[in-house]
């Protein structure tokens, strides 16, 4: 990548702040980094931070004489392989999506005829807002890739869809982009032509009509996972059990609710070159799901008889020519990890098991995860790290498997 470039427009908004980061994956990955800071950008970071980890000049103004000398916002264009927004701003993509172009970062992306990645950032409210709607949609008919955003909690204060994805997320979807020649990630990424079955999330198992079993889990690491599988260039269908999560960009989502609903939905995707279940898949279902909810008689309570649910992991990795060719399973322990894992991987026939470490401080609940890759050809341990760093490890890591 020593030769490629990415124009990076950074926008106006707290997320700015991990456009540095990225400006720091990129570089130590070789890629040459030119930042264009909006004046709402340089709000958030400064000039000289953005600078010193680009090792170049920092773009911002339009009518710059000494910039336009130097370099005009048409040879800023022509210096990129890439052009990335991020964050990409409701205020950017609007401006992007009509054309308007008063300041040099919606000039830039006016001139450019290179390809662009935007990485959305902006209150839930505003995300979903039907301008925002419309000018999300407009631009990716223009062909414009987005990665993220994602789902969480905002410096705003509130929670949903419109957080930035994380750095090594859009790093991965830029790599993705580099690594084909001028097409956006969807289609020309290292997983480009390839399709992933993902399922996330728990399942919740009927009682009656009214109640159900389920259990805690909250789908993110199995959504992330699908995340920076798309952003490989990955046709993903997502298989997810009853979550609070929006579907990520460019990924097919089927919402399910029972293990039984699950299998059938992955079966329904066949055939596919990889599957990975993360979902948190209930064990039983109760034997007799009743049509009519079940009454309080005074007598003693209901007995709830439980019968074993399909393994879906075991059934995907047993589909005979339909067999994906890289099944992974996840695992969550407290002890002796790795042998636990091994057993699973013999017990379900799949090919790689990544088993949490849930016994380390901070992973049960908190953002970092402690993993290894458990395959027949022996343990891959990894450092604790972030959760998102985790998927598009992984994401990366399937993608050589493949290749
Ligand atoms: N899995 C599945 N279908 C099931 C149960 C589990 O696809 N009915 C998958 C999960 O998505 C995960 C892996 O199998 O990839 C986890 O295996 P499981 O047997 O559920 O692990 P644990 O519950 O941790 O099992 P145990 O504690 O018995 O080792």
């Amino acid at each position: 990548m020593a030769d490629k470039r990415v124009l990076l427009i950074v926008g106006g908004g707290v997320a700015a702040y991990k456009a540095l980061e990225l400006t720091r994956l990129l570089r130590k990955a070789g890629v040459g980094v030119r930042p264009i800071l909006t004046s709402a950008g340089a709000q958030f970071v400064t000039p000289l931070s953005l600078a010193a980890l680009a090792e170049d000049k920092v773009y911002s103004e339009l009518f710059s004489l000494t910039d336009e000398a130097e370099m005009g916002h048409i040879q800023l264009s022509r210096f990129a392989d890439l052009v990335v927004v991020v964050p990409a701003t409701a205020d950017l993509m609007a401006k992007a999506a009509h054309g308007l172009a008063g300041d040099l970062a919606s000039t830039t992306l006016l001139a450019t005829d290179k390809p662009v990645l935007m990485a959305p950032a902006m209150n839930v409210r505003m995300w979903e807002h039907a301008a925002t709607k419309r000018n999300l949609a407009t631009l990716k008919a223009d062909g414009v890739a987005f990665v993220g955003p994602d789902e969480g909690a905002m410096a705003c204060g509130e929670y949903g869809p419109g957080r930035m994805a994380e750095p090594a997320v859009i790093f991965e979807a830029i790599m993705g982009m580099l690594a084909g020649t001028s097409a956006p990630a969807a289609e020309k990424g290292p997983l480009s032509g390839r399709r992933a079955i993902v399922t996330a999330g728990p399942t919740a198992e009927p009682i009656d009509p009214v109640r159900y079993l389920t259990n805690r889990s909250s789908g993110k690491q199995g959504y992330a996972i699908a995340e920076a599988l798309a952003a490989l260039g990955c046709e993903v269908t997502l298989v997810s059990g009853p979550t609070a999560l929006s579907a990520p960009a460019g990924v097919k989502r089927v919402q399910v609710e029972t293990a039984r609903q699950m299998l059938a939905a992955c079966q329904a995707a066949l055939p596919a070159d990889l599957a990975v279940c993360v979902a948190a898949v209930a064990d039983w279902r109760p034997a007799d799901e009743g049509a009519v909810k079940i009454k309080k008689t005074g007598d003693a309570p209901p007995a709830l008889r439980l019968v074993e649910n399909p393994d879906i992991l075991a059934t995907l990795s047993a589909a005979g020519p339909d067999r994906p060719g890289l099944v992974v399973g996840f695992a969550a322990e407290t002890n002796d990890v790795e042998a636990y894992a091994q057993a699973k991987l013999a017990r379900k026939g799949c090919d790689w098991i990544v088993a949490n470490d849930v016994s380390v401080e901070g992973v049960m609940g908190g953002d970092d995860n402690t993993v290894s890759i458990v395959s027949a050809t022996g343990v891959e341990r990894w450092d604790k790290t972030a959760k998102s760093d985790v998927a598009a490890k992984l994401a990366q890591r399937m993608a050589k498997a493949l290749a």
